[in-house]
């Protein structure tokens, strides 16, 4: 069943850049033993940042949380060529998404500032920005993870139980 209330998500996710982009980091990943940056991580940190929504009482709807959770990583695509972070190449992204999707300015403000806090300092600002950011590390199973040892990420920040 769909809801009305998601029909600008499912713009995001047939969108032609979005595909392309998207396609262009499953292939760059295809060999990686780390996490990947799939469609699947995107709907684990939409989900879990629902969920903290929820339980959080932000109040925040579930197309500005998806929009986010989807298009934080689409820059990555660019990284073999660029090397430009990815969270500056998602934002460039993802604001010609949102529009094409019929997401306004001021609803595309506030996601793309949660999309370029993402990998930084997103735990400072309340609102999308910290969902987007605690549910992206929350969104990863580092206590099954076979690469663990060599991950990048610091011990004392890896998901050592289930949470969500
Ligand atoms: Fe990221
Ligand atoms: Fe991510």
């Amino acid at each position: 069943m769909q809801t009305a209330e998601m029909t600008r998500i499912d713009k995001i996710i047939k969108n032609s850049t979005f595909q392309a982009l998207i396609g262009k980091i499953k292939e760059q990943e295809k060999n990686r033993r780390f996490c990947r940056h799939d469609i699947g991580h995107c709907m684990d940190v939409a989900r879990i940042a629902y969920i903290l929504n929820l339980e959080e009482g932000y109040g925040l709807s579930r197309e500005m949380i998806y929009a986010a959770a989807l298009l934080h990583d689409i820059g990555r695509a660019e990284i073999p060529e660029t090397g430009v972070d990815h969270h500056v190449v998602s934002v460039e992204y993802a604001k010609m998404i949102l529009t094409e999707a019929g997401f306004d300015r001021n609803e595309e403000t506030q996601i793309l500032e949660a999309v370029f806090m993402h990998n930084t300092d997103g735990l400072s600002k309340p609102g999308l920005p910290v969902l987007l950011f605690r549910a992206d590390k929350l969104s990863r199973a580092c206590y099954s993870c076979e690469a663990y040892e060599d991950c990048y990420w610091k011990t004392e920040d890896k998901n050592k139980g289930v949470s969500y």
